[in-house]
């Protein structure tokens, strides 16, 4: 059984959650073919640290449905079929981030979809639902079957993870301890997310193999 585990990542929290996931995939005896989806044109490059003008036109442009070319890493990773796809879709403006977005309206997410076992991780800082609602609106109009999608979030609560994760994308350190003399959450997946991603990976890929073969 093969499948194939997608991610974009700018500050490298997908990539270290979909590592995790490739290694649980291949603990769990599948071909697990991992693949960077990024931005091909150098000018969309998003890098810390970021400024005001580079944070609202990804973010506004998250919420509007913004498209940029993309390519893949390994660029030939889709041309072959898969019994399960794994996604990891970041949030930005409380949507599916640009390249993400901009792969799921693509012809070649729709016909990788196809009739294929989709399970989503949301990775965010907090806010997951409308992203997750939209990556299974458009695996589902491609004909691909959302097995489940959960979210995978940073530390800390609403305001923490806000004032972290702004503060962060803006510097190029580990980020702030404190905020106005107040302890700060650190940046990035909690432990606890991090932890339930083999979890959940063997859970989507034994759903996915009932889902292909009717049967375990
Ligand atoms: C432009 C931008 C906008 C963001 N907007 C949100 C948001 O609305 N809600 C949220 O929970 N996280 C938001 N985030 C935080 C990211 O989802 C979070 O940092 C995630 O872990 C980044 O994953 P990555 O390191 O794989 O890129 C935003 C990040 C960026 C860069």
């Amino acid at each position: 059984m093969r499948c194939l585990i997608l991610y974009y990542s700018m500050t490298g929290q997908a990539e270290k959650a979909a590592m995790r996931a490739a290694q649980a995939a291949t603990d769990a005896g599948w071909d697990a073919t991992l693949c960077r989806i990024g931005m091909s044109d150098p000018a969309d490059a998003l890098a810390r640290p970021m400024n005001i003008a580079a944070s609202k036109k990804w973010t506004q442009g998250a919420q509007k449905g913004m498209m940029v070319p993309i390519a893949f890493d390994p660029p030939d990773a889709l041309d072959r079929r898969y019994d399960a796809i794994l996604l990891f879709s970041n949030t930005w403006g409380d949507h599916p981030s640009v390249p993400i977005r901009s792969f799921l309206e693509s012809d070649r997410a729709k016909a990788l979809f196809a009739g294929t076992p989709v399970g989503v991780y949301i990775v965010c800082r907090r806010l997951w639902q409308n992203n997750l609602r939209i990556v299974r609106d458009r695996v589902e109009q491609a004909g691909g079957h959302v097995l489940a999608g959960e979210p995978f979030m940073h530390p800390g609560g609403q305001w923490g993870s806000l004032i972290q994760t702004i503060t962060y994308l803006y510097r190029t350190d580990i980020g702030r301890t404190h905020f106005l003399g107040f302890p700060l959450p650190r940046y990035g997946l909690s432990d606890d997310a991090m932890a339930r991603i083999p979890l959940f990976t063997g859970e989507l890929l034994a759903a996915a193999m009932i889902d292909q073969k009717g049967h375990i």
